[in-house]
């Protein structure tokens, strides 16, 4: 079986007016079936233009440069627009990070998520709006055919949040990717999406790309991390073995105040100094994270950037790319 994603050296590009922007360089990550995969980073580093690109939903200034993206054995980027019409929502689905903007103002949200169900499958009004109420049912929302007759307008941000997990998740998706869904939410009610989340892909193996700041909830679900930085993938690895022992200076400055697991809500630290200039022309030169690196040798400064690549002696499926990685902790 091939993974249900894979993502094979991405690099996507914005077009400004002040100059191309490098968001993504040179990505890769797999999922495979019933898996749950935290993509994490701090904001700029790339992760919601990663999610975008899969579902080839990208604005209209940005370009997938190079590499490829797989569903199954299927290339997204030769998809043509009825293929993709036909896996979007259905087969691939996506939680965006602003509920808002992601639900149509002036249609009721139960017909929002009628209207997936109906667009893929061939069901009449009645059955469309059983199930419709039904993945409603499994958000936890108080009064659930009250609210499906509201507008989001009506509704709080954290309620319009479970109708767009309701929407993403009502045909029952092979891969969703979901784009920080419990950052606008209270601690209870993350509790529940992210309890929502893990049935999902217990009892339909759904994979889950999951991208968030929060090491906790990554630490809670997600059996993997990718760690991304300015647009670089630093280090992927098992979650348990990644918290004991980050290799990646950067992983490890991210978690140097939680190094528990059993810490619930830390957020991620702030890391001193900023992204590098994701327009510059020398990115990619060097480390991305060379400025912020207290373990930077000479080799980092001189060489090109460290690929990522398998650690010796290391665990399958662990990738690092740095040239000094943490050793003991
Ligand atoms: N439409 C756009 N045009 C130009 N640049 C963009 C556009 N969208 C994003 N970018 C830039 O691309 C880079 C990556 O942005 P992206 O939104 O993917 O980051 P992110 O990791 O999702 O951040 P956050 O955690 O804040 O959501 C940033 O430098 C951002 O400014
Ligand atoms: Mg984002």
């Amino acid at each position: 079986m091939p993974p249900v994603l894979s993502v094979d050296d991405v690099s996507i590009t914005y077009k400004t007016r002040e100059g191309p922007v490098q968001a993504v360089r040179g990505a890769s990550l797999s999922l495979d079936r019933g898996e749950i995969v935290a993509l994490v980073g701090e904001s700029g580093s790339g992760k919601t233009t990663l999610g975008l690109a899969v579902l080839r939903i990208l604005p209209r200034n940005a370009e997938q440069v190079a590499g490829t993206i797989r569903f199954g054995r299927e290339d997204i980027g030769a998809m043509d627009r009825r293929e993709l019409q036909r896996i979007r929502g259905d087969q691939i689905s996506m939680i965006f990070q602003d509920p808002i903007a992601g639900l149509n103002p002036v249609i009721t949200v139960g017909q929002q998520v009628e209207e997936v169900i109906t667009s893929h499958r061939d069901v009449d009004k009645r059955e469309a709006r059983e199930r419709a109420l039904e993945a409603l049912n499994g958000m936890q929302l108080p009064d659930p055919s009250r609210i499906a007759k509201s507008y989001p307008g009506e509704l709080s941000g954290g309620m319009c949040q479970r109708i767009m997990i309701a929407i993403a998740t009502a045909l029952d998706p092979q891969l969703l990717i979901a784009d920080e869904p419990t950052a606008s939410l209270d601690v209870t009610v993350q509790a529940q999406i992210l309890y929502e989340l893990e049935r999902l892909r217990d009892e339909r193996g759904t994979a889950i790309l999951l991208i968030t700041h929060d090491m906790g909830v990554v630490a809670q679900i997600a059996e993997r991390v990718a760690i991304i930085y300015a647009g670089r993938m630093m280090e992927v690895d098992d979650v348990v073995p990644l918290y004991r022992q980050p290799r990646h200076p950067y992983t490890w400055a991210l978690l140097d105040t939680l190094p528990r697991l059993d810490r619930r809500r830390a957020r991620l630290r702030q890391i001193p100094g900023g992204l590098p200039d994701l327009q510059d022309d020398e990115i990619g030169a060097h480390c991305a994270y060379l400025s912020r690196c207290p373990k930077a040798l000479s080799r980092c400064r001189e060489d090109a950037e460290p690929p990522l690549s398998e650690v010796v002696g290391g665990r399958s499926g662990q990738r690092l790319a740095c040239y000094n990685p943490v050793l003991e902790i």
